[in-house]
């Protein structure tokens, strides 16, 4: 868990060969993050291609379909970057270990954090071997490019970055901080349609509403990620919770 203490600000290298993609993290709560003295540079990948067409891919040894980003131009871009000022190097991957919360919260106590984009067919090994510390995927699936998976993990750490989101406590209560995810929630008018915001919520009752709200996190976690339960340490009141869900069928 995050402590809420900052000691220094942390800063993102991003090699990529389409710097113009991260001007995205300009909207919304994520600006402020770079507001904050936290910085974002991108270096742009084609800038040191190996000849005056741009080109940094070639075709694959052994045959296969595609071309696979050269290692020399991804080399020299990295060292564009002085050596104190890479921290981490992550190269986002389908190969990668599954992005978790827990990562986040990880990654976001770096000083430093330089993020390869990938392109193509992907990346020349002997570059990953030499230079990359760790590989991240943020799902079994495959996307076009490294660009949007770089943004989820850029914008999922400065969430955690004290100053980013203005209520430290709406992070620390989000789903999966506890392991758990959030349970539904409600808004103005108490009528929408002929359906009522529950009575409780109503209710002024601070420690019911809390009750309510632990319960309805169970329970959603019980329903929609059942493989969540199993990573939490259960108090003696949520087991008892569901072994009531799991006998009485009150869901
Ligand atoms: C078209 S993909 C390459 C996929 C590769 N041929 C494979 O089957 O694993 C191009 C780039 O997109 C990025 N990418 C695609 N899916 C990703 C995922 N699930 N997580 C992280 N990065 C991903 C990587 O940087 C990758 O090098």
């Amino acid at each position: 868990m995050l402590t809420g203490i900052k000691l220094f600000d942390m800063r993102f290298n991003v090699l990529t060969i389409f710097p113009e993609i991260f001007n995205v993290l300009e909207y919304g709560v994520i600006s402020k993050t770079f507001d904050n003295n936290n910085s974002i540079k991108c270096y742009d990948i084609r800038k040191n291609a190996i000849n005056k067409h741009g080109q940094i891919d070639g075709k694959l040894y052994g045959g296969g379909e595609g071309m696979l980003m050269m290692p020399q131009p991804l080399k020299d871009t990295l060292f564009e970057i002085p050596e104190s000022e890479r921290g981490h190097v992550v190269y986002l991957s389908p190969q990668g270990t599954r992005l978790t919360q827990d990562k986040i919260i990880d990654l976001s106590s770096m000083q430093a954090l330089t993020i390869l984009c990938g392109r193509y067919e992907g990346v020349d090994q002997r570059f990953i071997d030499k230079y990359v510390d760790e590989e991240i995927s943020v799902g079994d699936f495959v996307m076009s490019g490294g660009e949007y998976p770089a943004i989820c993990l850029i914008d999922a750490i400065a969430r955690n970055l004290p100053g980013t989101v203005g209520n430290e406590d709406s992070v620390k209560n989000d789903s999966f901080s506890n392991g758990l995810l959030k349970g539904p929630a409600y808004t103005r008018p108490e009528i929408f349609e002929d359906d009522q915001v529950p009575d409780v919520l109503l209710s002024g009752n601070h420690s019911r509403i809390s009750e309510w709200k632990a319960n309805k996190s169970l329970i959603q976690t019980y329903l929609r990620r059942p493989d969540l339960i199993n990573k939490v340490k259960l108090t003696k009141k949520q087991k008892k919770l569901l072994e009531e869900l799991e006998s009485k069928d009150i869901l």
